[in-house]
């Protein structure tokens, strides 16, 4: 098949899809599937459209994708817009917003020298449109298509925020009022506040009815309601943000004017607006809403960005379906779609091989990404998925992107199944399955207490109750889980100097073979190879040296023994408070490594496993050998810490992060990684992330600086 008869086919499965998602949405108010993935593929569609303007029919008004979302329900009386409800073109980058700012600068040419623009919240709610004739409301519509709306008066009249009768304008030059504009169609949003979708949600959780996705849909489906009664119940707002005609009112020349004068009218107006004098200035103001957008009563999802000029808009025009005048500006999605190319297996530092999903670069949540983590092959299974799907991929924050759903719909019948591999992807060697089956760890309270972050690379233990299948590489010399190994083995000991490539570097030198050999380097092993020196092999060296000794729980975690993490290490440390005493214990000398508090079956057993192995000591004794000490840990005192635990965020002034932890597990504390309703207190410092958002939201007690200072006394 050639690129254009693919790209065809792809086009019509798109229209169809999202035909068929624009309507679930629009007309049941029941979504299937989140904004962004909709969003994702018409922008996908709307590509793959500039690529082929043989086949776009952009000009056609009819085309699907020209179509302002959202068909009349015939339940309600439909209403003809004397002025189309136009939509808006999204823009999703600074890169985007520049190249618009450009295009209107070339098609404004010389005769603008310079175009103000509006910023204004970006709503997520229900576009409307109110008439008022001699300051009455007289009707108020749904956008439905653009053309034609539904006639949702008695619903809109439940809403406080929209005057039934409008307020006259403080008169001009004059004292007193004004006089009413005889026509008005106002433009705005129908709008549900994030507390009371939460509040709606609550209440028909109890009573076993649907939850509403967001407030966009909330908003929807309330004013849709037959009974105006019902709609008065979920008490929605409203927000004014344009005029679309006026007769016997003021003379307006900017978008601003609009808004001063619906204000002036009685309308609620967002104050979260900006008159800007250039691109930049209207970045800061998106990124100043950015902030406190997660704190903004009303769901939002950009910023609508106007040429202020309402003479320039005028010539600046419509095309398609848009005002070119226009923009709006949305923050990055946490999920897209994209197609799978391949699917990729890599090799941990445990021999676990992780499935990773491989696709052309996708933007999502602020940058593009081209693989995604599938866990382990039964979430292959689980979602389904076959090299050529078209998938949802999600990224939070800082967080691996991962597949989280396949499109079956868009399948072609072409896809491909994914075999496991039988042998390791990366030395050949052979490749076995583990199960696991980790028992619930109970508390003194009877609660399940989680094991403490375990590298359970590939094996998360999700669904299927706790069991957790993956394939290991057992070669012992295989080269990707040596250098995944190297690279875990020098962050734990923080010897910053050496990353990846270097370690590669030097073990393709033949400078080292293990981790241990890297205590043995010498300033003359590295100065001579090419791209060091002298002083670059100074600063390794001196780096290694000063990172020799290491406490107990460190070297615990750098050994890389399977499920054991930075905290169950710290846990046996605690418990053990040597080396030596540990090793006894899993040789079956002491008894008690079954009995410790928060080790359950899974570790113990991979405890044995790995201090039983000639391998494994042998290698700890050349660690020694090459000068590693191993610092001995103060047994766990029950301190005035004991039962709390505590989460860190932001930067302390007076103490590294290292060194605050160090603090509480001293008093007896625990240190976790997430908010949850469970923890006691989240220690707050400078620039907190979303951890201090989370505490609030829970109710967790929050300290600050000064207060966690008193605490440690
Ligand atoms: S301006 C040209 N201003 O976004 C039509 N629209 O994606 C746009 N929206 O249909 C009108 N907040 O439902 C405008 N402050 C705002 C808005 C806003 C939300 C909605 C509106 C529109 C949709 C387009």
């Amino acid at each position: 098949m050639d690129n254009k008869t693919r790209d065809q086919k792809r086009i019509q499965k798109l229209r169809n899809e999202i035909a068929r998602l624009r309507d679930a949405y629009h007309t049941e108010n029941a979504p299937n599937v989140t904004d962004d993935v909709y969003e994702s593929l018409s922008r996908e569609l709307k590509e793959l459209l500039k690529k082929h303007p043989e086949i776009n029919k952009l000009n056609d008004l009819n085309a699907g994708e020209n179509r302002v979302a959202g068909r009349p329900l015939d339940k309600f009386v439909k209403v003809k817009h004397s002025i189309r409800m136009l939509s808006l073109n999204d823009v999703f980058s600074v890169e985007e917003l520049r190249e618009w700012g450009e295009r209107i600068k070339k098609l404004a040419g010389n005769r603008a020298p310079s175009l103000d623009f509006f910023c204004e919240v970006k709503f997520d709610g229900l576009a409307v449109s109110l008439i008022y004739e001699d300051g009455k409301f007289i009707r108020g519509a749904t956008r439905g298509d653009g053309f034609i709306g539904e006639d949702i008066t008695e619903n809109l009249k439940t809403i406080h925020s929209i005057p039934l009768v409008l307020t006259p304008p403080p008169a001009k030059g004059e004292v007193g009022r004004g006089s009413l504009p005889k026509f008005l169609e106002v433009r705005g949003e129908a709008v549900m506040s994030k507390k009371t979708l939460t509040r709606l949600n609550l209440v028909n959780e109890k009573e076993g009815k649907m939850l509403f996705a967001n407030t966009r849909n909330a908003a929807a489906g309330s004013l849709r309601q037959l009974d105006p009664k019902l709609s008065a119940e979920r008490k929605l707002d409203f927000f004014a943000y344009d005029i679309a005609e006026v007769s016997g009112g003021i003379n307006m020349s900017k978008h601003s004017d609009k808004h001063k004068y619906l204000k002036d009218l009685g309308f609620q107006v967002d104050t979260n607006d900006a008159l800007c004098k250039n691109l930049d200035e209207v970045l800061s103001f998106i990124r100043k809403f950015e902030k406190i957008r997660s704190d903004f009563p009303y769901g939002t999802d950009g910023v609508v960005i106007s040429v202020d000029d309402l003479k320039w808009q005028e010539v600046l025009g419509v095309v398609g379906k848009a005002p070119r005048y226009m923009a709006a500006f949305k923050y990055p999605a946490e999920r897209a779609t994209t197609i799978v190319k391949n699917i990729k297996v890599n090799v941990g530092r445990t021999g676990v091989l992780t499935p990773l999903a491989i696709f052309e670069p996708t933007l999502v949540a602020g940058s593009r990404v081209s693989k995604a983590t599938l866990h382990n092959f039964d979430q292959i299974e689980r979602l389904d998925l076959k090299i050529g799907d078209t998938v949802v991929i999600e990224k939070a924050g800082d967080v691996i992107p991962k597949v989280v759903e396949v499109l079956i719909r868009m399948r072609t019948g072409k896809e491909k199944k994914f075999k496991i591999p039988e042998v390791c992807p990366a030395c050949g060697g052979n490749v076995e399955k583990k199960i696991t089956t980790p028992k619930p760890l109970l508390n003194k309270e009877g609660r399940k207490i989680r094991i403490s972050s375990p590298p359970f690379e590939g094996g998360v233990p999700e669904g299927r109750g706790g069991i957790s299948v993956a394939y290991y590489c057992i070669n012992q010399k295989c080269s990707a889980k040596n250098e995944r190994y190297l690279e875990h083995f020098v962050s734990v000991f923080e010897i910053y100097e050496l990353g990846p490539k270097i370690l590669r570097r030097f073990k393709d030198e033949g400078l080292i073979t293990d981790a241990a050999d890297i205590f043995t380097l010498t300033k003359e092993d590295i100065a001579p190879l090419e791209r060091f020196g002298e002083k670059s092999a100074e600063n390794i060296i001196n780096e290694i040296e000063n990172k020799k000794r290491i406490s107990f729980a460190r070297f615990l975690w750098a050994l890389g023994v399977l499920h054991i993490g930075e905290e169950t290490a710290r846990d046996l440390a605690c418990h053990f408070g040597t080396l030596e005493k540990l090793i006894n214990s899993a040789r079956g000398v002491l008894a008690e490594i079954d009995d410790i508090e928060n080790i359950g079956p899974a570790v113990s057993k991979s405890v044995r496993d790995f201090f039983n192995d000639k391998n494994n000591l042998n290698f700890i004794k050349k660690l020694q050998e090459n000068g590693v000490v191993v610092e001995k840990t103060e047994k766990r005192k029950a301190g005035k810490f004991a039962g709390l635990n505590f989460v860190l965020t932001g930067t302390l002034s007076t103490m590294s992060r290292e060194i605050a932890k160090e603090r509480i597990l001293a008093l007896g504390g625990k240190i976790v990684g997430s908010v949850s309703k469970n923890t006691s207190y989240v220690v707050v410092g400078e620039d907190p992330g979303s951890k201090l958002k989370n505490a609030e939201k829970l109710g967790v007690k929050v300290l600050d600086e000064k207060n966690f200072l008193n605490m440690l006394g």
